[in-house]
């Protein structure tokens, strides 16, 4: 599959995890994480690698400084690639690490989870998070090339996986009603059958979105933050320490679906069959943070989409269609959150 963006093009690439380490240039500077390093370690140890410390604290300031000066220290050139082998950690962090050194180097992005696969290794959007929130720092620049192993997925762990799976689900909502239908049928885990054709649906959908809207500027890219503003919100109100993003999401998209019916929007009972689906997959879709509306409208409100005429977000017409909508009064998304 071939993505197209304003500097050329890229492909993404679908091979067995057994032919990785061959489809990977061997003087490529590898940067992972502990865990997938552990998994990797066979083919890895004999390669130039990096190895950090897993978890979103690693998306930081201080792990890209680290970065840049493990490359230069060991004189690594423009010619040669860097390969962000693990989840969206490792794909913002190092991507944002090759549009910064030597004013941007080529990057690989092999990702090993769900959420990395179907949405953070396309598009070329990388950066890492501030103390004063997240992704306040980054770049667009795509990657060279995104190579994806569907079995690098077995070892993750279930709530990793459901929580990819979260933003699989997204698409269908969001662009793709077909698909929602089989996901219903389907009990979609690691070593199901169907999930590489899942995937690549999901990565498909994010490819045209992405083409379409390369620097988020006409709102075709904004759609894709179908449940985001909400569950970008619920994610800083718990200080990233309850939810997952996916599991923050699912809520988002529970109550942003149930605005879309309150403002008019959406086809009535829109929320409750999202809500059925994202429950049935186990992933959460309420909380008792939505009871402090008004912290929440207040986060929301510094959301980069936000404006002065009220609040922006993607919602949804019917299953399977969406569009961004902005001016949202701030009235109907405290009742909306209030009703729930
Ligand atoms: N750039 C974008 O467009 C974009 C889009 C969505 C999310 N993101 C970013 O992605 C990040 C979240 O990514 P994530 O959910 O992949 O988290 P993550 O990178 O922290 O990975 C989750 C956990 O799974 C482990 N892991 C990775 N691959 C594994 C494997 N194959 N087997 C076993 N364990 C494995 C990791 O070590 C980690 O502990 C966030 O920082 C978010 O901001 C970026
Ligand atoms: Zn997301």
């Amino acid at each position: 599959m071939i993505v197209e963006h304003s500097r050329g093009q890229y492909e993404i690439q679908f091979i067995p995890l057994a032919e990785l380490p061959e489809a990977l240039p061997a003087d490529a500077a590898i940067i992972t994480d502990e865990n997938v390093f552990n998994l990797h370690r066979h083919w890895i140890k004999e390669r130039p690698a990096l190895v950090l410390p897993a978890g979103e604290e690693t998306k930081d300031l201080k792990s890209f400084g680290h970065c840049l000066e493990w490359l230069a220290h060991r004189a690594y050139s423009r010619s040669s690639a860097i390969v962000a082998l693990g989840g969206g950690v490792i794909g913002d962090l190092a991507g944002f690490v090759a549009a910064s050194y030597m004013r941007g180097v080529p990057y690989i992005q092999v990702p090993t989870t769900l959420l990395a696969q179907v949405d953070s290794s396309v598009g070329g959007k990388v950066g890492v998070d501030l103390p004063q929130g997240k992704n306040l720092a980054g770049a667009f620049h795509p990657p060279q090339r995104v190579v994806i192993c569907i079995d690098s997925l077995k070892t993750l762990d279930h709530r990793q996986f459901v929580n990819g799976m979260a933003e699989v689900w997204k698409y269908g909502f969001i662009a793709d009603e077909e698909l929602v239908g089989e996901l219903a049928v389907m009990e979609l885990d690691a070593s199901h059958p169907q999930l590489e054709a899942i995937v690549r649906r999901c990565v498909r959908h994010k490819r045209d979105i992405v083409q379409a809207d390369e620097y988020e500027t006409n709102g075709i890219r904004a759609t894709l933050n179908f449940g985001h503003t909400v569950g970008h919100a619920i994610e800083q109100a718990t200080n990233y320490r309850e939810y997952l993003h996916g599991e923050a999401i699912s809520i988002g998209m529970v109550v942003e679906a149930l605005l879309g019916e309150r403002v008019g929007l959406t086809v009535p009972g829109t929320h409750r069959v999202v809500r059925e689906h994202l429950e049935r997959q186990g992933l959460p879709v309420r909380s008792e943070i939505l009871g402090n509306a008004r912290h929440l409208i207040e986060v929301m409100k510094r959301d980069k989409k936000a404006s002065r005429g009220g609040l922006a977000f993607s919602l949804l017409t019917k299953v399977g269609e969406c569009k961004l909508v902005s001016g949202i009064p701030e009235a109907e998304v405290e009742s909306t959150l209030g009703a729930l």
